[in-house]
């Protein structure tokens, strides 16, 4: 869930090969502008965040991931666009986000969802932080059946992980939400904040 040590290592290496195809969906789905501010939910190693911020030359890329070495890793990616205070990653995570109300006009989260503790908060958290109309990619790794107990998430844990990620969406203030297909073995689901 956050990783770390020796382990967290190899994870971390692991992810930047088998999530590379995630990333570059998410980075064109999200077309980024110039002066686009993104928030990235759950950034990993900081590939995704690195494109990102190679975009927004004009904008912000901002991020929480709970793993220390994930934020140190990242971080090292990011350096020269973080000098520039194009890039601001924190420790934390998706139900605490330390930027005020309507900062950013795109938001991602790529295979942590099933992470969040507390799923509906966390939206909650994600949609104050969007401006209105503002667009939330979410990409779910799919289960054939119910996903192991260890998941902290009740819905990724339910196997009714799309549908319910889709309910809740709807039910926390997102419109427009949609299942847009798949990224490999993943789910594309897009939402608004109502403007
Ligand atoms: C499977 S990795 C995916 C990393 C990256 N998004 C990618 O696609 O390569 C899951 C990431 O979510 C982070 N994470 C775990 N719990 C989280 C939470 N509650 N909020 C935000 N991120 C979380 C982990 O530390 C880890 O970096």
């Amino acid at each position: 869930m956050q990783p770390h040590g020796f382990w967290g290592h190899v994870f971390g290496w692991l992810m930047d090969r088998f999530n590379a195809s995630s990333h570059n969906f998410a980075f064109k789905r999200l077309e980024v502008h110039n002066s686009d501010r993104v928030l990235e939910i759950g950034f990993g190693t900081g590939r995704l965040a690195r494109k990102l911020a190679k975009a927004a030359r004009d904008g912000l890329v901002g991020g929480v991931d709970p793993s220390e070495l994930m934020l140190q890793t990242a971080e090292k990616r990011t350096r020269k666009f973080r000098k520039k205070g194009r890039v601001e990653l924190k420790l934390g995570d998706a139900s605490s986000l330390p930027w005020p109300d309507a900062t950013f006009d795109k938001a991602a989260a790529l295979h942590s969802f099933q992470f969040w503790r507390d799923p509906a908060c966390d939206l909650v958290e994600i949609r104050r932080v969007l401006k209105p109309d503002g667009l939330l990619l979410l990409l779910l790794r799919t289960h054939k059946k119910a996903g192991p107990k260890w998941l902290p998430n009740p819905i990724s844990r339910s196997g009714q992980e799309i549908a319910g990620a889709l309910q809740l969406l709807t039910d926390n203030g997102f419109v427009g939400t949609r299942l847009e297909g798949k990224v490999g073995s993943s789910a594309i689901l897009t939402a608004r904040k109502a403007v």
